[in-house]
């Protein structure tokens, strides 16, 4: 054993700190907005929208989206149990109810017929997560949205470089939201980003994005109504332009270790990674394993394992229907099931082959030494 293994970690080269140095240096006064409007520009033509208003967290962009939307109390939106908290919080912080449903077993993702059952005369919005960097099925979702006349909305935090057919994940929806966090594919330390291609919305998110002052407001301090402040900072716009630049590299390294485990795991049978449905890429941001439910292999073996090993693997999201604030929907049969059977594998971009060797190697001790041996598994793997 030669070290921990961290979870994620950045990768920050000389670019990065150089236009940070620069921000830190010379971006005040008339030029105190330059790395931001850049940074929004570019991302904006590398996803493929219009527009893009870059934020202090993924979070600030969707509670800013869902603002604009005009969603409040009596309102419910729908979204996959299998989540960050944060794609529920702006929700809740609005008034409105988070309507929680289950994911396929394949994509780990929302299950549009589970959307369909759910729509009701009061669903004012569709959250469609790309978890892992997996794809929801966007075709169906577009198409349901549209049936229903309620908007899809995209939250891409974790699905940087993940593309359906054409066209990237964020760029599909009404809008899409990005995050920066520091365990992202693209960092800026904390920070995101709202795209759109709608005119009309990008105005309304713009001006509750600036404390509520519209733009063609001359008056000064001038608040037309109450707005939010979720700005990003130059410095870390800074950081991201630098990051933007190196995307293509950035994500390519996130596949190519996907890409590995799946080939030295491919041993273990009744394991299950990330999927790539055919005519999509996944953006790969972060190698997830589940093993079959008749592996007998759970997740509190796999995570005494690991630390024995000081490997930084972590849980997959518990189902946010479980938490203490929300109503229990253990009817969500996969977001319930799928957790107690899987773990996230480290996958940074410097990370090694021996450390992915590393990681493999005790992931299959573990399965060997834990799990059932069922002969059935051969078929279902
Ligand atoms: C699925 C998902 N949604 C939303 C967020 C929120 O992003 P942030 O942490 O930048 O607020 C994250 C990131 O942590 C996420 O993984």
């Amino acid at each position: 054993m030669t070290g921990r293994i961290p979870y994620t970690k950045p990768s920050i080269t000389e670019l990065e700190t150089r236009y940070a140095a620069d921000a830190a240096a010379n971006g005040w006064g008339a030029a105190c907005y330059d790395y931001i409007v850049r940074f929004e520009r570019e991302f904006g033509s590398y996803i493929g929208s219009d527009f893009a208003i870059a934020t202090s967290s993924g979070t600030g962009a969707l509670h800013m989206g869902l603002a604009a939307l005009g969603i409040g109390p009596g309102d419910e939106v729908i979204l996959a149990d299998s989540n960050w908290v944060a794609t529920a919080a702006p929700i809740v912080h609005l008034g409105a109810t988070p309507v929680f449903v289950d994911v396929l077993d394949e994509t780990w993702c929302i299950d549009p017929a589970a959307v369909e059952r759910h729509l009701t005369p009061r669903t004012r919005a569709i959250i469609v997560t790309h978890l892992y960097g997996n794809l929801a099925e966007m075709d169906a979702l577009l198409a349901l949205g549209r049936r229903a006349g309620v908007p899809v909305i995209e939250d891409a935090a974790e699905a940087i470089g993940s593309m359906w057919g054409d066209r990237r994940a964020g760029s599909m929806g009404l809008f899409g939201t990005f995050s920066f966090h520091g365990t992202k594919t693209l960092t800026t330390g904390e920070g995101g980003m709202l795209v759109t291609s709608d005119p009309d919305f990008y105005e309304r998110v713009l001006t509750l994005s600036n404390h509520g002052r519209a733009r063609g407001q001359t008056k000064q301090f001038w608040a037309d109504e109450i707005g939010f402040k979720y700005k990003m900072s130059n410095i870390q716009a800074a950081i991201g332009c630098a990051q933007l630049q190196r995307i293509e590299e950035l994500v390519a390294r996130k596949r190519e270790i996907l890409a590995s485990y799946r080939i030295r795991l491919c041993v273990l049978p009744g394991v299950q990674m990330n999927c790539e449905l055919e005519g999509t890429v996944n953006g790969a941001w972060m190698p997830t394993a589940v093993f079959h439910p008749l592996t007998g292999i759970t997740r509190e073996a796999l995570q005494r394992g690991f630390a024995a090993a000081d490997i930084d693997a972590r849980v997959f999201f518990h189902p946010l229907s479980s938490l203490a604030m929300f109503e229990d929907r253990r009817d969500n049969v996969n977001a319930w099931d799928i957790p107690g059977r899987a773990i996230n594998l480290p996958s940074y971009h410097d990370m090694s082959e021996d450390d992915i060797r590393r990681v493999s190697e005790t992931l299959i001790a573990i399965a060997r030494g834990e799990g059932r041996r069922d002969a059935r598994l051969s078929r279902s793997a």
